[in-house]
């Protein structure tokens, strides 16, 4: 097996085993797995590659499996760690992390709850669960807005809500999604009703900022938000979105408390 950085040809392998390896971790317990189109993964994974590291395994010429991270400051992400289904349990995911691991002090990943290989693996290297990740999904119900768009500091909102400065991300989101900012606080809606960021100088400019983009919101939406972000975990219900069954799980290395101010953006970006 050849370890080696990825390149944008391999994006169209990069999804196929993505694909089938989620799917063998949803499908044994009859949840219907994530399945993302094409562009909107490879959209994600190329801003990876432009702004992270990412390595493929190959056997024989053909990917057998994946890890991405990403580091802004002294904070690591770990973005990807998938391997063909066929190709598990002898050591290529370990392998993989170890090619992406860095060098970092703060480390942070999300997992599926229901994947404990995963979050042995992580465990083990001291990045623990440490809040659920909840996904809503629906149509909103028409609450009222309580702010309306003013500009605000983005870099504070992101040492605030995430910890971290998150300037070359923003750059990815505002091409793909509108962002807008409310008092203290800024979200992110994409054209396919996925939500988030959304992030706030506190817990109240969070929810309000997620309250006013669900009041505009035209038809059904989809955010994530931590268990730790309360006041937004209660818009979100508040709004009657529908909780789906398999929660994820924010795992953090020692010392990092979890987000309160926060709906992420995704499993990949945070
Ligand atoms: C998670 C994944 C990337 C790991 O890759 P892998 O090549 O199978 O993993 P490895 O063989 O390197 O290591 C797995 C380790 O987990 C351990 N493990 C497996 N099941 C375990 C469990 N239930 N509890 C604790 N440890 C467990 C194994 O013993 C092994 O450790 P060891 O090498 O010290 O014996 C791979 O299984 C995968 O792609 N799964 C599906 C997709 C996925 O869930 N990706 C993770 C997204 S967060």
């Amino acid at each position: 097996m050849d370890l080696r950085p990825a390149a944008d040809d391999d994006l169209p392998a990069l999804h196929g085993v993505f694909l089938r390896a989620v799917a063998g971790v949803f499908r044994p317990h009859g949840f219907e797995p994530p399945a993302p189109r094409y562009e909107a993964f490879a959209n994600q994974q190329r801003h990876l590659l432009a702004t992270g590291t990412t390595v493929v395994a190959e056997q024989e010429r053909e990917v057998r499996g994946f890890g991405s991270s990403w580091q802004r400051d002294a904070h690591w992400f770990l973005g990807s760690l998938f391997v063909e289904p066929g190709a598990q349990a002898v050591g290529l995911g370990t392998a993989l992390l170890d090619a992406v691991w860095g060098d970092a002090a703060h480390r942070r990943t999300i997992t599926d709850a229901i994947q404990p290989v995963s979050n042995a693996l992580y465990g083990r290297r001291g990045l623990v669960p440490s809040t659920p990740l909840l996904a809503f999904s629906g149509r909103p119900r028409r609450i009222a807005a309580p702010v309306e768009p003013i500009d605000a500091d983005l870099a504070a909102i992101d040492a605030a809500a995430y910890g971290f400065d998150r300037a070359v991300d923003h750059a990815y989101w505002e091409r793909h999604a509108r962002r807008t900012t409310w008092p203290g606080a800024y979200s992110y809606a994409f054209p396919g009703g996925e939500i988030g960021p959304v992030a706030g100088l506190d817990s109240d400019a969070a929810a309000q900022a997620l309250a006013a983009e669900l009041a505009r919101a035209e038809g059904e939406v989809r955010v994530r938000i931590p268990g730790s972000a309360r006041a937004l975990v209660e818009v979100a219900l508040r709004a009657g979105l529908r909780l789906g069954p398999v929660p994820g799980l924010l795992l953090l290395s020692e010392g990092l408390l979890p987000p309160h101010a926060l709906a992420i953006s995704g499993y990949m970006l945070f």
